[in-house]
């Protein structure tokens, strides 16, 4: 289990994990400086997240800009209680990540094979394969790891994805030690009846409290997508401050959904996020002083 769990929080409390630094710059084009992701980083540990997903262990053939992932993981401050996780797809970046003192990881697998294999060049049951030992590494030395399965309703290269498809993913995860599954719309082509679809089916196998949602905000579903999971008792969602993201491997995709506007809805809608909108206007801030914004 994940240490540092915010224990006795209402029952109306939602998780938004903020994924920024990672999942927000993973897809632009133009080179961010080391200094300036540590700067970001730095500001959205003033929000009151429980985690942030700092970067990414990666190939840097594939992900260029996520090439300086221990510069920046040496170059934040940690703020006290706070989770940082990074992805990690096979040993080497998980050997990587122990080596830069990160406090938990995600291995990412897809529900299809279109995607598995132009993401992270293998088909599913090798990418099993592939994290079997990261997630057994992890467990022996303490480290919590997430697992995430993309294009769970939609897929760029195979269309529409069955829910049968996520659901043995997700089993084959949570088997092989996965504490949470992060549900990834990573074309942001849900709706709430596709979400409702899918959920049908997961929700009514595995336990609400492990699973997270990740929406993209592509056609602007992603909050409603949100409020349609949190009627199937999903409390824990991944968004990104002011809506960057998008994955490299996904033509189209747009952004996490972001983390203000999914905050304000939330609390519009009587939920409680324990976030600091204040500090988060100030990440939002840093985030234009940079240049960045949705694609
Ligand atoms: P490959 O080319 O099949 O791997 O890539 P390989 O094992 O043959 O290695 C090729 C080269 O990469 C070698 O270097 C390795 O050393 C190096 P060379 O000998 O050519 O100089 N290498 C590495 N370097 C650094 N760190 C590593 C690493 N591994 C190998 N960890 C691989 C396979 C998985 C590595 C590659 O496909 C890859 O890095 N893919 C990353 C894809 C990615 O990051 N996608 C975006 C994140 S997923 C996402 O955004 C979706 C999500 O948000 C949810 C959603 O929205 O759905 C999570
Ligand atoms: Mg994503």
């Amino acid at each position: 289990m994940p240490k540092n769990l915010p224990k006795n929080l209402p029952e109306n409390h939602v998780h938004l994990y903020e994924v920024g630094p990672r999942d927000g710059l993973q897809n632009e084009p133009e080179k961010i400086a080391a200094k300036d992701k540590i700067a970001l980083i730095n500001s959205l540990n003033k929000v009151g997240f429980s985690l942030i997903e700092a970067t990414s262990f990666v190939s840097p053939k594939w992900v260029p800009q996520l090439g300086d992932a221990a510069e920046v993981m040496a170059g934040i401050t940690r703020a006290p209680g706070m989770r940082y996780a990074v992805l990690t797809p096979n040993m080497r970046g998980f050997e990587d990540a122990k080596a830069a003192n990160i406090d938990e990881v995600a291995v990412f697998g897809a529900a299809s094979e279109g995607f598995s294999q132009k993401n992270i060049n293998c088909s599913k049951q090798e990418s099993l394969e592939r994290f079997r030992p990261v997630v057994a590494a992890a467990s022996r030395e303490g480290i919590a790891v997430r697992g995430y399965i993309s294009v769970v309703v939609h897929c760029p290269y195979e269309g529409a994805v069955q829910p049968e498809s996520v659901l043995e993913m997700a089993e084959a995860l949570l088997e092989m030690g996965c504490y949470e599954i992060s549900l990834g719309d990573t074309t942001g082509h849900a709706t709430p009846e596709s979400v409702s679809a899918l959920l049908d089916i997961i929700a009514a196998k595995l336990n609400p409290d492990i699973l997270v949602g990740h929406f993209h905000d592509t056609y602007n579903y992603a909050v409603e997508n949100v409020m349609t999971s949190l009627s199937y008792g999903i409390r824990k969602f991944d968004a990104s401050v002011s809506g960057l993201g998008g994955c490299p491997f996904a033509p189209g995709a747009k952004g996490n959904v972001s983390t203000g506007l999914l905050h304000d809805a939330l609390i519009a809608a009587g939920w409680q996020t324990g976030l600091d909108r204040e500090a988060l206007k100030a990440s939002e801030a840093l985030v234009t002083e940079m240049g960045l914004r949705p694609r």
